[in-house]
């Protein structure tokens, strides 16, 4: 099973970056995680549909080619960063062309609070039920993130990485049933 990974956030150091290297590290067999970086995506405007940017066809070819997606969202002001958002409306459009469509999805996420991206998650999970994609039910919440990754952003906390590969099998074996 290939997933395909997408970070809200475009920070070298960034933590939720940190979280899909980690989960590419605990995957379970049989699933491979890849990653596509959302930096060239500029923002979406419906007068670029008629030639879409590289960036956004790319995107759109990635998730098709993806048997699922993995979502690891930080929280900006209580929801959704702009880039993970952008990366969502270039994938669901034009219209009846959405990439998201019925695909399998899970959402992890870190962030410095202690509710480690409860409120972002709630936002985007109900942005990928309106796509139509099939959202695992279970929830990674990663609070304080400084005390779980280090300065370059990779995950140090042996606990956290034991959970997220509890969710990774979790997810898995919910989608094999
Ligand atoms: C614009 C902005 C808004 C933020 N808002 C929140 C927030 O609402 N809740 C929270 O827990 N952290 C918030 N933070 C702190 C982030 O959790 C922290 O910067 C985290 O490292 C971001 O994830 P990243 O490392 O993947 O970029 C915010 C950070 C920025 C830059």
């Amino acid at each position: 099973m290939t997933v395909l990974g997408l970070a809200g956030s475009l920070r070298r150091a960034s933590v939720n970056r940190g979280l899909l290297r980690a989960a590419r590290g605990v995957a379970p067999a049989g699933m491979s995680i890849v990653d596509l970086d959302l930096r060239d995506l500029p923002l979406y405007n419906a007068d670029d549909e008629p030639d879409p940017p590289a960036a956004a066809r790319h995107l759109r070819d990635c998730v098709r080619a993806a048997d699922a997606v993995l979502f690891a969202t930080p929280e900006y002001n209580y929801s959704v960063s702009g880039v993970l958002k952008n990366a969502i409306d270039w994938g669901s459009q034009p219209r009846g062309a959405n990439v998201w469509d019925n695909k399998p999805a899970a959402i992890v996420g870190a962030a410095n609070s202690v509710v480690g991206t409860a409120r972002a998650q709630l936002h985007l999970r109900q942005s990928l039920v309106a796509l139509n994609m099939r959202v695992c039910n279970a929830e990674l919440l990663i609070g304080r993130a400084p005390e779980r990754f280090d300065a370059d952003g990779d995950l140090t906390d042996p606990e956290t990485r034991a959970a997220l590969r509890d969710f990774l099998v979790g997810w898995m074996e919910g989608l094999r049933r």
